[in-house]
């Protein structure tokens, strides 16, 4: 099968994937995770932290040590902790599918919201980076983004103004739409585009955390200079596998 034959089938495939997710049937959302992901081809997270795939200080000097370790060990901690307790709470099981849970996140609480958002969000962060050195994207995904911006400069310059132009704290985003096209939004505080009250859906492949936490003990208030550097980790391999499967 040629390249481009097979990203079409494994994108439109992926899409439909999460597209079904996205809109899954009331009978399989309590049901047991590993009933969820058989039912419906998707992987899951739990809510509990997996470790970081880095030390603290393989980041630096783009991202430094200390902000590693309390970005990771107390504010994404705390949205693990905070999750799994609204979750006891809301007589959720402790093996549901954050994901699943995302798609349904408006028959929630508030606490649930912000802390599933947080959770999931700051797990897939973190796999987004790599201290490997800087890449660039190739193959089916550097196809894609030439598709759907125009070139990589295009897409950077795009995803840039997504993350600046998100006013206070939240995330900048590429997704894959349902229909197999990739997307650059922003969402407020810990929202993101698996969430059904999200204006921006779809899968997302690429998350840049823009709340000051992550970045503001070394650039202060630079932003723009936090963004530019962040680029040099993105892992693109990571992101090119999470296009082409449903991991
Ligand atoms: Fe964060």
């Amino acid at each position: 099968m040629s390249d481009r034959r097979y990203f079409l089938k494994s994108t439109l495939q992926s899409g439909l994937a999460w597209s079904t997710a996205v809109g899954l049937a009331p009978s399989l959302q309590a049901s047991p995770l590993a009933q969820q992901k058989a039912a419906l081809h998707v992987p899951s997270i739990g809510p509990d932290q997996t470790p970081l795939p880095y030390t603290y200080d393989a980041l630096a000097p783009i991202i430094d040590a200390r902000t590693m370790e309390i970005h990771y060990s107390k504010h994404a901690a705390a949205y693990s902790k905070n999750l799994k307790e609204a979750m006891a709470t809301e007589k959720l099981s402790a093996d549901s599918s954050v994901e699943m849970l995302l798609a349904t996140i408006s028959r929630y609480s508030e606490k649930m919201r912000n802390n599933s958002g947080g959770h999931y969000n700051h797990e897939l962060f973190w796999k987004c980076m790599s201290p490997k050195g800087p890449q660039e994207p190739t193959g089916q995904l550097l196809e894609a983004i030439v598709r759907d911006f125009g070139s990589m400069a295009d897409f950077r310059k795009r995803f840039t103004e997504a993350a600046m132009t998100r006013f206070g704290s939240g995330w900048a985003w590429l997704c894959l739409d349902a229909g197999g096209r990739l997307q650059i939004g922003s969402t407020p505080n810990q929202d993101n585009p698996l969430m059904d009250i999200s204006p921006l859906r779809g899968k997302p492949l690429l998350a840049l955390d823009v709340w000051e936490h992550a970045y503001y003990l070394q650039y202060q208030n630079r932003r723009a200079e936090y963004i530019e550097n962040w680029f040099k980790l993105v892992d693109w391999t990571f992101v090119g596998q999470r296009m082409r499967t449903d991991s």
